[in-house]
């Protein structure tokens, strides 16, 4: 049986860093409000001119280079991205032209918060039924291009940034289940209220920023991923004590220790990094996998679980073998 496998990791995050102190002096807002109630201290924001493309090509660089493989031997790539360079081409167009590599299927998909989980499931799907040997798969986000500076309840919560990993045929296990879900009806609690079709007037009037309910989104998170936990262990009738890390949507660490707590997980073995980059919306996973593959505490062979929920709402998780 031919199973997908993480080859390599990549991450990275712009130079610039804006900290709940530099927000103090931007909106009403407190550094001690931003760490109790979302667990973040600081956030990576694009410089003007970088955009999500760079910031893809470097987390791809890297994943190329852990794998020890060159661009030309990708099939796949595919950037899960709610803000993309372009209307079109997709940004992962735009990264095969970087990347200088002619000719594999490159495609986008727009999952918000959940993309990676989308692209990482999709490109699974590929590889498992021979379709492609070795996908590039990034989330890369700048998120910040969609923030009203002036709303203290969204602006102190994301971040840019992005992941990527490469993904490849194997005979040993890699990945094991991948669970995806939406949700339409809940699109008016967390959105960007405009668009291309409804016309770029409808961008500049105040609906190009994100809007979210907070609380309402907290409550349907924290049950919702509750929830994913449970049927990934059941599909692979797996007792919680199987998962050796918790890799999750970066949202809010409150989010993050329910989750944990459904698990009886220790937060030793929860990966971290909402409070180093806030919430990278689709970067989240892939950078919060690489940060922890990069410092040594995941370990080839232990067991993973992705989750991560998102606007739409979209949700999803990932049980795989590293
Ligand atoms: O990644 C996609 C999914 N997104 C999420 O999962 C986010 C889910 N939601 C959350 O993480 C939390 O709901 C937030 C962090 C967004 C907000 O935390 P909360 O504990 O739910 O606060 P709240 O929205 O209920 O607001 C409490 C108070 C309000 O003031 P009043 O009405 O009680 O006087 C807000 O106006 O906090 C106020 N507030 C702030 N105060 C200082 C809201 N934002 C801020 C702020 N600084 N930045």
């Amino acid at each position: 049986m031919t199973y997908a496998r993480i080859t390599g990791t990549g991450g990275y995050l712009p130079d610039k860093v804006l900290t709940n102190h530099d927000l103090e002096k931007m909106v009403d807002t407190t550094d001690q409000w931003i760490r109790e109630r979302t667990g973040i201290s600081k956030r990576h924001i694009a410089r003007d001119g970088q955009y999500t493309v760079d910031l893809a090509e470097h987390a791809a660089r890297r994943a190329l280079e852990a794998a020890g493989r060159d661009a030309q031997d990708v099939d796949l790539i595919i950037v899960a991205t709610t803000t993309p360079d372009r209307v079109f081409p997709s940004t992962a167009c735009l990264l095969q032209k970087r990347l200088d590599r002619h000719g594999c299927a490159a495609f986008d998909i727009q999952a918000v918060c959940t993309g990676f989980v989308y692209a990482l499931s999709v490109a699974d799907k590929f590889v498992r039924t021979g379709s492609a040997k070795c996908a590039l798969v990034v989330g890369a986000e700048t998120l910040s291009r969609v923030l009203d500076w002036n709303d203290r309840s969204t602006c102190v919560l994301f971040g840019d940034g992005a992941g990527a990993v490469l993904l490849e045929a194997s005979d040993e296990p890699g990945i094991l289940s991948t669970h995806l879900h939406a949700d339409g009806a809940y699109e008016h609690l967390l959105s960007v209220p405009g668009g291309v079709s409804q016309g770029y007037d409808s961008l500049n009037d105040g609906k190009g920023y994100v809007t979210m309910k907070g609380n309402e989104v907290f409550k349907v998170a924290v049950n919702t991923l509750g929830r994913i936990v449970d049927e990934t262990l059941e599909a692979n009738n797996l007792d919680k004590s199987a998962i050796d890390w918790l890799i999750p949507h970066q949202a809010n660490i409150r989010i993050i220790q329910a989750t944990a707590k459904k698990l009886k997980m220790s937060m030793d073995h929860v990966v971290v990094t909402v409070d180093e980059h806030g919430n990278t919306s689709g970067a989240s996973v892939p950078l919060a996998l690489d940060v922890a593959v990069r410092d040594g505490r995941i370990k080839r062979g232990e067991t993973l679980l992705m989750e991560a929920f998102g606007g739409g709402f979209t949700w999803g998780s990932i049980l795989l073998k590293y």
